[in-house]
C-alpha cells in the first residue's frame, strides 16, 4: 500500500465541442459537475494534496472548488492556472512546484468523470512511489488516442500520439487513457526535459514514458476493460451517453438490493437514494440530494423527489413534486401523497397524513391523520391530528413583510375555500364554515362563520340578450 499520494487533475482544456459558455469540467453528470466526481474518487485514496490545473473558465472552476472545500479525505485542495494551454505535459508542469517531490503523483482528467476508485487505488499501489504506471485500454476504435508502444519483449517503450504515429503505430490497439501514476521524485525532472517538437507543437505528458524507460525506471501498464470508467466527455452527446451509463449502473445496484424498478432505463438518481425493503418505483422518477425511502414505500410515475425522508408504507402518487432543499421534507408512515402534490422545505407530515392533488405544503407540520385532499395551501402552519382541511383553503401567511404562523388544533374541520389570515390559533375541534375569511383566533369546539349571509330573491329576471348584443 502506498503511503503518500498527491493528485493532479487536468482541467484547463476548452472543450470546444461542448459549444457552451460553461467550462467543460463544470457540466453536470448525475446533477454534479464532472470535476466533483473526479475529486470524490481522488479523495478515496486519501491524498496529501489535490491540485486542479485550471485554464479556460478558471474563475468559474475555482469557485466550484472553493464551494466544495473541504473535500473530506481529499487532502488540501488547491488550483493552479495554466495560461496559455500548451499541452498536458505543460499542464502538469504548472502543478509541479506545489508537489512534494516524493510519493506517488496520480494524474487524473477532469473530463473523465467515472474513473473507478478501485482503479485509482490500483494505480497508486502499482506506482509505490517508484514505478511509472499507465492506465490503458483496448477500445473498439483507437482513432485519436495515444498508442502504447511495446518492445519485442512486450515491455512498454513509450506512447505515441495519434497525430504523430506512423501507419504501423496506428495499428496498435492498446491506448493510453490519460490517467497515470508517477514517482514524485522523478516527475519534475522528466517534465523539465519535455519538448514541443511534435505534430501539435505541445508539451505532451505522454513523452515522460520514453524518458522513464531511458532512465531505467520500470513502466507498468494497467489495463481496464471498462469503457465507461475511461470515457472522456467532449460533446453533449458523450455527456448524455455517460449519464445513461451511470444511471444504468445506479439502477442495477438498486435492483440488486431488491428495489423494484418498473423500468431501470427510466430512473434518474442524481444524489443518494437509500431504500428499505420492498420499495416500488414506477417510471420516470428523478431523485436528487439525499432521499431515504422506508420499507414498502411506493413511488408513482413521474415524481421528482429531493432531500426527503419518506417512512414505511407510504404511497406517493404520480406527478408529485417534493423538494426539501436545505430544511428537508419528512413524510410519516402510511401516508398518501398526490397525485400532483407539492411538498416544499420544512414540510413535516406525520403518519397517515393525506395530501391530495394541487395541495402545496411549506414549512408546516401535519400531525397524524390530518388530511388536505384538494387544491389547498398550508404555509407556516401547525396542523393537529385528524384535521380535515377543505378544498381551496389557504393560510394567508405573508403580510407583505413577514411570515406568520397558523395553529390548527386537533380534530378541526376547515371547510372549503377558507382564508386563514395568520397569525391565527384555531381551537381544538372547531369547525370553520366554508367560504370564511378568518382573521381572529377561533375558540375550541364551536362553529365559526365569516362571510355574507345568503339572500334568496324570488322571481329574479335574468337580463335578456337582444338581437345585436355585443355590437
Ligand atoms: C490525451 C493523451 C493521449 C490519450 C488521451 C486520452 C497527451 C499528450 N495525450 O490526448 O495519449 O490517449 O488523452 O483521452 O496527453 N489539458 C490541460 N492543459 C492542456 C491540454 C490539456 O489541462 O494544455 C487537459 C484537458 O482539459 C483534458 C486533459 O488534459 O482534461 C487531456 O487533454 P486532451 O486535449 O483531451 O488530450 P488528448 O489530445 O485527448
Ligand atoms: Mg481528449
Amino acid at each position: 500500500m502506498t503511503t503518500n499520494v498527491d493528485v493532479v487533475v487536468l482541467a484547463a482544456g476548452k472543450g470546444t465541442r461542448m459549444r457552451s459558455r460553461q467550462p467543460k469540467v463544470l457540466h453536470r453528470l448525475a446533477g454534479r459537475p464532472m470535476l466533483c466526481h473526479v475529486l470524490d474518487t481522488a479523495a478515496t485514496v486519501r491524498p496529501r494534496r489535490t491540485i486542479v490545473v485550471t485554464g479556460h473558465g478558471a474563475e468559474a472552476v475555482e469557485a466550484v472548488l472553493q464551494a466544495s472545500q473541504p473535500t473530506g479525505g481529499g487532502g488540501a485542495l488547491s488550483s493552479v492556472r495554466q495560461s496559455p494551454q500548451r499541452g498536458t505535459g505543460h499542464a502538469v508542469q504548472q502543478a509541479a512546484p506545489l508537489l512534494a517531490g516524493d510519493g506517488s503523483v496520480l494524474v487524473l482528467n477532469g473530463d473523465v468523470p467515472l474513473i473507478a476508485p478501485a482503479t485509482v487505488a490500483a494505480l497508486a499501489d502499482a506506482c509505490g512511489a517508484a514505478r511509472l504506471v499507465l492506465l490503458t485500454t483496448v477500445p473498439d476504435d483507437a482513432t485519436g488516442y495515444g498508442r502504447i508502444v511495446r518492445g519485442a519483449d512486450g515491455a512498454v517503450r513509450g506512447i505515441v500520439e495519434h497525430k504523430d504515429a506512423t501507419e504501423a503505430e496506428r495499428g496498435i490497439r492498446e491506448i493510453y487513457t490519460g490517467i497515470m501514476a508517477a514517482p514524485g521524485d522523478r516527475l519534475a525532472g522528466w517534465l523539465s526535459r519535455l519538448s514541443c517538437d511534435n505534430a501539435q507543437g505541445e508539451y505532451y505528458l505522454t513523452d515522460i514514458v520514453a524518458l522513464a524507460v531511458a532512465d531505467g525506471v520500470e513502466v507498468v501498464a494497467v489495463e481496464t476493460r471498462d469503457p465507461v470508467e475511461v470515457a472522456g466527455v467532449n460533446s453533449p452527446a458523450q455527456l448524455a451517453e455517460l449519464e445513461r451509463a451511470l444511471q444504468r449502473r445506479r439502477a442495477e445496484a438498486l435492483l440488486e438490493q431488491g428495489v423494484r424498478l418498473a423500468d431501470p432505463a427510466r430512473l434518474d438518481v442524481r444524489g443518494t437514494l437509500e431504500c428499505g425493503s420492498d420499495v416500488d418505483i414506477d417510471v420516470g422518477c428523478v431523485f436528487s440530494g439525499t432521499v431515504r425511502l422506508g420499507d414498502d414505500v411506493r413511488i408513482g410515475a413521474y415524481c421528482v423527489i429531493a432531500n426527503a425522508r419518506i417512512a414505511d408504507g407510504t404511497v406517493i402518487h404520480p406527478f408529485t413534486h417534493i423538494d426539501g432543499e436545505a430544511a428537508g421534507v419528512e413524510v410519516g408512515a402510511e401516508a398518501r401523497i398526490g397525485p400532483f402534490a407539492r411538498l416544499r422545505p420544512g414540510a413535516r407530515l406525520g403518519a397517515e397524513v393525506h395530501i391530495g392533488n394541487f395541495v402545496e405544503v411549506k414549512n408546516s407540520t401535519l400531525a397524524q391523520g390530518a388530511k388536505a385532499n384538494h387544491l389547498a395551501y398550508l404555509g407556516d402552519a401547525d396542523v393537529g391530528e385528524r384535521v380535515n382541511y377543505g378544498a381551496g383553503s389557504i393560510t394567508a401567511n405573508y403580510d407583505g413583510a413577514r411570515k406568520h404562523r397558523t395553529v390548527i388544533g386537533a380534530d378541526v374541520h376547515v371547510g372549503s375555500n377558507c382564508v386563514l389570515v395568520a397569525p391565527l390559533d384555531i381551537g381544538t375541534g372547531a369547525t370553520i364554515a366554508g367560504g370564511s375569511t378568518i382573521t381572529t383566533d377561533v375558540p375550541a369546539g364551536g362553529l365559526s362563520v365569516s362571510r355574507g349571509r345568503q339572500r334568496d330573491i324570488a322571481g329574479w329576471k335574468r337580463p335578456a340578450k337582444t338581437g345585436n348584443a355585443g355590437a
